[in-house]
């Protein structure tokens, strides 16, 4: 792969987003620097900071920005003042699922891996989690968060619909991911009792015979969220529809041992959006607590978008040395032995620009922040 130019469109958002952004684009430009890249970084408001500044989540100016982008990196969208009103009408919210609404991005990608170093840290037994590596793909742009919602009275409702076409697209991406690793694609639905999920077993059943090395297997929801945790070994790619998918990659990253770690590609027929899967977490924001792992892993994530594998990779690795070196936020270490968002940051950029894995001190990494970027 040559020299690349490439415009990339960032919504920071609200709490933590705008922290943990910052250093995902410090990887980036490391990248840059190291393979000659020339990467530009238009920022642009989404969530609750664009209502405060334009009364709308996601303001026209910040889509076309996205339309016009090679790529998305968001940070993360949310703010308490919204959640503890359930009578708000305009929501930050809304700002990400138009945007995901409009550029297409029906199937959202969430790889779940068991870190051998970070095992002790999970609540779950080690022997259980240890070697579990799963890859969701969530459909995004259907179901009950897009079906006809409102009030009739005493009375809400919020419908659920599903097309064969938007079942059939995020389908055929699970099974064709699925042949490229363990060939095993797991369908979590209810079809005992939602006629959506029976929708989704036909078409899941009828497209299987195209994709003959790969094993499929159909689980009820309920019964998935307790495999989940009973046995994640035994999944590879998980398919499932918008609203289980939500819940169970929460519940999944369990299972990697913190939240703050999982990175995920949203994907459609053109635009490319690369976010953490974790919320704005506002009981952080500003206080540089905050796990930039999982918004690093989801621009190594847009690099293997753009085709960029031997940077993607070194970015995996850089972030892989962090842990093994134990250069960890405060939700996977004790508040003493703790690192600033920043000063994770500023490991992984220094790994990736310099290739150097000297640099166990907290006083270094310091050091290394004034002589980079
Ligand atoms: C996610 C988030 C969003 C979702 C919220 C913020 C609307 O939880 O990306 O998983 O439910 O899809
Ligand atoms: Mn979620």
């Amino acid at each position: 792969m040559g020299v690349l130019t490439k415009k990339i469109a960032v919504l920071p958002g609200d709490g933590i987003g705008p922290e943990v952004c910052q250093e995902a684009i410090r990887v980036l430009e490391a990248v840059c620097e190291k393979f000659g890249h020339q990467f530009t970084f238009d920022t642009q408001l989404m969530g609750a900071c664009a209502i405060d500044a334009t009364g709308e989540p996601l303001p026209a100016q910040s889509l076309q920005a996205c339309l016009e982008a090679d790529a998305i990196l968001l940070g993360a969208i949310g703010d308490p003042k919204y959640d503890h009103d359930p009578t708000a009408t305009v929501r930050p919210e809304q700002g990400l699922l138009k945007l995901r609404k409009s550029l297409g991005l029906f199937a959202n990608i969430r790889p779940v891996t068991a870190y051998d170093v970070l095992l002790p840290y999970s609540p779950l037994k080690e022997a259980r989690i240890a070697g579990a590596d799963m890859l969701f793909f969530r459909e995004l742009t259907g179901g009950i968060y897009f079906g006809e919602k409102g009030r009739q009275g005493n009375t809400a409702y919020d419908h659920c619909t599903y097309s064969r076409i938007e079942i059939l697209r995020i389908a055929r991406l699970a099974f064709e991911a699925a042949e490229s690793r363990r060939k095993k694609l797991t369908l979590v639905d209810k079809a005992n009792v939602l006629e959506t999920s029976r929708l989704w077993r036909e078409v899941v059943q009828e497209i299987a015979g195209d994709y003959p090395g790969v094993a499929v297997d159909y689980l009820y929801v309920d019964n998935a969220a307790m495999q989940l945790i009973l046995n994640p070994k035994q999944f590879d790619v998980i398919l499932t529809e918008n609203m289980f998918g939500d819940i169970l990659s929460d519940e999944a990253s369990v299972i990697a041992g913190s939240l703050g770690l999982l990175p995920s590609a949203s994907v459609g027929e053109k635009a490319a959006l690369f976010e953490p899967i974790h919320g704005s977490y506002p009981q952080a924001k500003g206080r540089n607590i905050a796990n930039p792992i999982a918004t690093i892993l989801s621009a190594a994530m847009m690099l293997e978008h753009f085709g960029l594998q031997t940077e993607a990779d070194l970015v995996k690795k850089a972030v892989q040395q962090a842990l093994d070196k134990k250069i960890l936020t405060p939700d996977l270490t004790s508040p003493a032995e703790a690192y600033t968002t920043e000063q994770v940051g500023t490991f992984i950029a220094y790994f990736v620009q310099e290739g150097a894995d000297d640099l166990p001190h907290k006083e270094n990494i310091e050091v290394g922040m004034s002589t980079i970027i």
